[in-house]
């Protein structure tokens, strides 16, 4: 009789979903440089990963090798399941690289159909439309690409990136260098990316960037994963700085019975766990007590905070 044991019963329970990145203990040496030594990490589908990390840490290589542009030393990388070397994982994969050359004497739009043809795709021209829309490039189709501004030309390689609809980007720094406008419209290209569903790596040292557009951030140091965290999850408790004026013993003692943990050195009240949310209700104690609040600020760490500490300290994860 075909009794069913534990073993069986966990194959047959349905399979997670495949993720769309699975870097598992990779190792990359270039001659006596080890530049990556030992990174883990799967990235599900539809999510945006920031690769942080300071000059010489291993997010480029982590990317080519992803890519299948270099081999690994050891370790294994999976794209939707398979080997990146293949031509249907190849089909399937986006690469803006660091320092995007084009041929100067093309225009935009004869670069892109050039790489159009090599990847093989049949709709070139709509292709190239499609991606020109994408990366606000439509005026500039027909312009020469060395007289292009550098913000231009990073966006020219994000839509050659784009050019076979791939389903999972590797950015490598696409904002290095831009302005703040272009920084911005860079920044507006990669979110309606995600928007559209796309999984994207997207490596960069502008952590307001990372915040504003990642799911999640990988930092890597010195060829090591030290922090892999999500971002725009549940926001913690907050630290909240009020300045307040003749505020009366009885009003701290109400705040610290109400569960804050709070400080008050005139003016400046410190409320160390407040809850996303609380802060009327905190200023509605206070006014009780006719304290005289001037203004309230979130003190909430943001990612260079964060980043800067995990630097500091040498890592906390792996
Ligand atoms: N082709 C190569 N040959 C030899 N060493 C290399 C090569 N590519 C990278 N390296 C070395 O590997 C290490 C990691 O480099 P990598 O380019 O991956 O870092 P990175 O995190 O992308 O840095 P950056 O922020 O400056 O772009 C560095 O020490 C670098 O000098
Ligand atoms: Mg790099």
């Amino acid at each position: 009789m075909n009794v069913p044991t534990l073993n069986h019963a966990a194959q047959i329970a349905p399979p997670a979903e495949e993720p769309a990145l699975e870097v598992d203990g990779l190792v990359k040496s270039y001659g006596k440089v080890v530049a990556v030594r030992g990174i883990s990490f799967l990235v599900p589908k539809g999510q945006v990963v920031g690769l942080l990390g300071p000059n010489g840490a291993g997010k480029s290589t982590t990317i080519k090798v992803c890519l299948g542009l270099t081999r690994p030393t050891r370790g294994v990388v999976r794209v939707f399941g398979s080997t990146p070397v293949t031509a249907e994982a190849r089909r399937r994969m986006g690469y803006s690289p660091e320092t995007p050359y084009f041929y100067p004497f093309l225009t935009a739009e004869e670069i892109l159909a050039f790489y159009a043809g090599l990847q093989g795709i049949e709709s070139v021209r709509a292709s190239v439309d499609r991606v020109l829309r994408a990366t606000g490039l439509e005026a500039a189709r027909s312009r020469k690409v060395g007289h292009f501004s550098k913000g231009m030309v990073q966006r020219l390689a994000v839509a050659q990136s784009l050019l076979g609809d791939p389903e999972i980007l590797f950015l490598d720094e696409p904002s290095s260098g831009l302005d703040p406008e272009g920084r911005l419209e860079m920044r507006q290209i990669i979110q309606e990316l995600k928007q559209s569903g796309k999984t994207i790596l997207l490596s960069s040292h502008i952590l307001s960037d990372i915040e504003a557009v990642c799911d999640r951030v990988i930092v890597i140091k010195a060829g090591r994963i030290v922090a892999d965290r999500l971002l725009n999850n549940e926001m913690p408790e907050l630290e909240v700085e009020v300045e307040v004026r003749a505020l009366p013993e009885e009003a701290l003692a109400t705040l610290r019975r109400m569960g804050w943990n709070v400080h008050y050195d005139e003016p400046r009240l410190s409320v160390m766990n407040l809850q996303p949310g609380q802060e009327p209700e905190l200023l509605s104690v206070l006014a009780e007590h006719r304290a005289q609040v001037y203004q309230l600020q979130r003190k909430q760490a943001t990612l260079e905070d964060i980043y800067m500490e995990i630097m500091r300290k040498g890592g906390e994860e792996q």
